[in-house]
């Protein structure tokens, strides 16, 4: 198969992670025989320097006619004092509305290998942690209207948290979807006790319930569920909730499983065509020094090939040849135990010792 993937390698250790997973899809189109080609994009603080623009036009029609989209990272403090509307974040806002991306997948699967890395009690762990976030990209407070302006002489700020019933729904069946596929209970989270939008959101997941008749819905706050995710993560199969709460519980659901730095992402709209990134940033303070983990990104090209481009099984190699590696102790450091009993490798060792793992099932 031909695809043509568009690459974003944005900034701080975008760069790095990214040229890695091209390294494995490469050797992957080799084993498989595919053809991957590949379509550079601007976006975030290198567009900004380029071109005064996070996202230029001409840099998302790129994006919207490529296969799928990968992306590294973007932002770092260079860029921290340009307006908000002009800040690298808003280049992949833009970039996740422009391709209509509404559904973020957040998987939270400990690696039984990294057992050890996880900050919860060995007792919390054994129980196992296997869940996904599906997260609203596309909608909520980051979409809402922004504004800063004086009254009474003082500075006042405003964002707007707006979602319509078709948002919901439209999230929602993704969450009654993705449940349906794994252990069919799907958590609905939200602040239905403080805000309207919230109670919207519970009213339609309830209509939708009568639709999925399998699947088990509940309903919790996102206060109860950020502490639940820390006090028993197993009891979560697929949790489904807006822009800013998924946000949030998202880097928490992969603190628990040991590091930002090991978990993929997809998102999704009404086409084939997805975004994949890490859903970790990027870490400016660690960029160029060949010390990031690449694990994110490589797994999140898996993630583009399951899902926008039907090869399971390709997924499958990379996917095993992770564990592998992770299985002969091999670490780079923010997945090292304390106790030092593994081989610290650098990003573009991981990288190499993936694709020496990469085998035809
Ligand atoms: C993420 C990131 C982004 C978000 C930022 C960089 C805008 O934190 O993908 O989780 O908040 O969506
Ligand atoms: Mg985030």
């Amino acid at each position: 198969m031909r695809k043509n993937i568009a690459v974003i390698r944005g900034d701080g250790i975008g760069p790095e992670i990214v040229d890695q997973a091209l390294l494995v899809l490469n050797r992957v189109a080799e084993l498989y025989g595919h053809e991957f080609a590949y379509t550079d994009v601007d976006m975030g603080g290198c567009a900004i320097d380029k071109y005064g623009d996070p996202l230029p036009q001409h840099e998302l029609d790129k994006c919207c006619a490529a296969d799928s989209v990968l992306l590294g990272a973007v932002g770092g403090p260079k860029w921290n004092d340009v307006p908000g509307s002009m800040r690298p974040e808003k280049g992949l806002l833009r970039l996740r509305a422009g391709m209509g991306v509404y559904s973020n997948n957040r998987p939270a699967k400990i690696w039984p290998q990294l057992a050890d890395a996880s900050p919860l009690k060995k007792s919390i762990v054994d129980k196992g942690i296997d869940f996904i976030i599906v997260r609203e990209l596309i909608g909520g407070i980051y979409f809402g209207k922004h504004e800063t302006f004086e009254e009474n002489g003082e500075k006042v700020s405003v964002d707007e948290l707006r979602y319509s019933e078709e948002e919901i729904r439209r999230i929602g069946r993704i969450g009654f979807e993705t449940a349906q596929k794994r252990g069919k209970k799907l958590c609905s989270v939200e602040k239905s006790n403080v805000l309207d939008s919230s109670r919207l959101w519970k009213k339609v997941m309830h209509e939708l319930a009568a639709e999925y008749p399998d699947v088990e819905l509940s309903d919790m706050l996102v206060d109860n569920c950020a502490m639940q995710i820390v006090k028993d993560p197993s009891q979560f199969d697929v949790i489904v909730t807006e822009n800013m709460f998924g946000d949030i519980l998202s880097d928490e659901a992969s603190m628990i499983t040991g590091s930002i730095g090991m978990i993929p992402s997809s998102s999704l709209g009404a086409t084939g065509c997805g975004l994949y990134e890490p859903i970790h940033g990027s870490a400016p303070d660690i960029a160029g020094q060949d010390i990031a983990n690449p694990i994110g990104t490589i797994l999140s090209a898996a993630m583009m090939l399951r899902f926008s481009f039907s090869m399971a099984e390709e997924a499958d190699c990379i996917e095993n040849a992770v564990s592998a590696v992770l299985t002969a102790g091999y670490r780079t450091g923010d997945i090292l135990p304390a106790d030092g009993n593994a081989t610290k490798v650098g990003c573009r060792e991981m990288g190499r010792l993936i694709i020496e793992n990469l085998t035809k099932g």
